[in-house]
């Protein structure tokens, strides 16, 4: 038989923890629990234990040399059950830094301690850090890409791709150059296409062109002579079209100057033009090294010259080394897609960009096209994925959105065309 006693024991222990909940504030936890009706999700059962009772917090600290009796501890201000797992925040103590709780080790210790798959952890506002708790990847299934109405393409807020926070992925195209890199396999096809999808109703109008260098000869060619205002897959050609933007560049940046222009519009006339380099250093395969050289000299001033002229540059590699693109900080908005090493994302990324949430080389190679965005202007990065574009999509994409083809059938009036008249004047040849 229960003694009334452990009864007693045990009811005080459950009103203090319930006091112990409240007082920290765990709104998000208690009421969409209740609302709910569920409780707390099984797999965040050990966290929510550990979140709410300061007794296991004043063990756990320690054990993670992030608090001890003689410093204090963090206070865990808040904890908010969430799509993919719960958000805890927490002040830290004096003299941490957000390096002390967002370093490999202490991410993987805290992720163990909870009993979760993975902890982000990111710095909201000067001493504070939420403790993302994950159990649940928001982006695992993935998201087919769609047709688009034929209008509306709006170039500076591209749709390509869906985000954690289940909104559109939007991709600022004119007055900004793209760089896409990841492992193969990664997903830089599905990137690209994605672009080029959403890019399609304004080049079926005849707003943007789209330059296509593709050394490798493999995914693009569905649109040759049809989608793509040039394609070229050889040292040479690659070369000569870079050249040949150029010196167009040059030469509507002298007439924008004396037009007294100062921002770009595009039009019929002047068309946004797109250059799109996919895997460049496949190219030193088969090219010279004075061409390989030649054609980054010639993306590099495309990239300097071109975002306030309507030339943007989208470029998607494999190795983000520099060896292979010494350009990267010329593009204002990087996309990290799986990579094998942590130091291939801080190539892409710039140092420190792990620790503040990158975390390309974590992507699991079952999820292609998730990748991790960084923009120039701002510290995060934004988690998301592209659109799957199958290859039945592609055809679809270059029947729908190819520019109506030159009519070049005979444009006079030949109804009376006479096959046997030679023009002989005396008529008709006489049998
Ligand atoms: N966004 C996505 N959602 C779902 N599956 C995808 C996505 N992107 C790519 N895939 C799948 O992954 C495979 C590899 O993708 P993709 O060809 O785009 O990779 P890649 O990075 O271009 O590789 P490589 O460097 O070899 O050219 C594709 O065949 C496709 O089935
Ligand atoms: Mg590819």
């Amino acid at each position: 038989m229960i003694s009334p006693d452990l009864l007693i024991v045990g009811g005080s222990a459950a009103v203090t923890a319930f006091t112990m909940w409240r007082w920290r504030r765990l709104d998000g936890v208690v009421d969409r629990a209740a609302e709910q009706g569920t409780g707390v999700p099984v797999e965040l059962g050990p966290a929510a234990s550990i979140v709410t009772d300061s007794a296991q917090l004043a063990l756990m600290w320690p054990a993670l040399g992030l608090g001890s009796p003689q410093t204090g501890y963090p206070n865990v201000t808040t904890a908010t059950l969430t799509d993919a797992g719960m958000l805890v925040e927490v002040q830290m103590l004096g003299g941490q830094s957000l390096q002390s709780w967002a370093n490999d080790a202490t991410r993987e210790a805290l992720a163990a301690y909870f009993a979760v798959p993975e902890v982000r952890v990111t710095s909201p506002s000067p001493g504070f850090v939420h403790l993302d708790l994950r159990v649940k990847d928001l982006l695992a299934d993935p998201a087919p890409v769609t047709g688009l109405l034929a209008y509306g393409v709006d170039l500076e807020a591209v749709p390509i791709g869906v985000t954690e926070e289940h909104d559109v992925w939007r991709l600022r195209v004119m007055y900004s150059h793209i760089l896409i890199a990841g492992a193969t396999g990664s997903g830089k096809g599905s990137v690209l296409w994605s672009i080029i999808n959403g890019l399609g109703p304004a080049i079926k109008a005849g707003l943007v062109d789209i330059l296509l260098g593709d050394p490798k000869c493999m995914e693009f060619g569905a649109g040759e002579g049809r989608l793509w205002t040039d394609f070229q897959w050889t040292a040479d050609g690659i070369i000569t079209m870079l050249k040949t933007a150029v010196d167009a560049l040059e030469e509507r940046k002298a007439r924008f100057k004396a037009a007294g222009i100062r921002k770009y519009t595009p039009s019929a006339e002047e068309p946004l033009q797109v250059v799109i380099i996919d895997e460049y250093a496949a190219l030193s395969a088969f090219a010279s090294k004075e061409q390989v050289n030649e054609g980054l000299r010639l993306l590099g001033l495309l990239l300097t010259q071109g975002r306030a002229v309507g030339y943007s540059v989208i470029v998607a590699l494999q190795d983000p080394s520099k060896e292979n693109m010494p350009n990267r900080q010329l593009f204002s908005t990087r996309i990290g897609l799986r990579f094998d090493e942590p130091r291939q994302t801080s190539m892409v990324h710039g140092d420190g960009a792990k620790d503040r949430g990158a975390r390309c080389h974590e992507i699991p190679d079952t999820t292609p096209g998730i990748a991790y965005v960084g923009q120039d202007g701002s510290k995060d990065f934004q988690r998301v994925r592209a659109y799957w574009v199958s290859d039945e999509d592609t055809h679809r994409i270059v029947d729908a959105y190819s520019p109506a083809q030159p009519d070049l059938s005979p444009k006079a009036d030949y109804s009376g065309f006479d096959p046997d008249d030679l023009g002989d004047e005396s008529g008709p040849l006489a049998a």
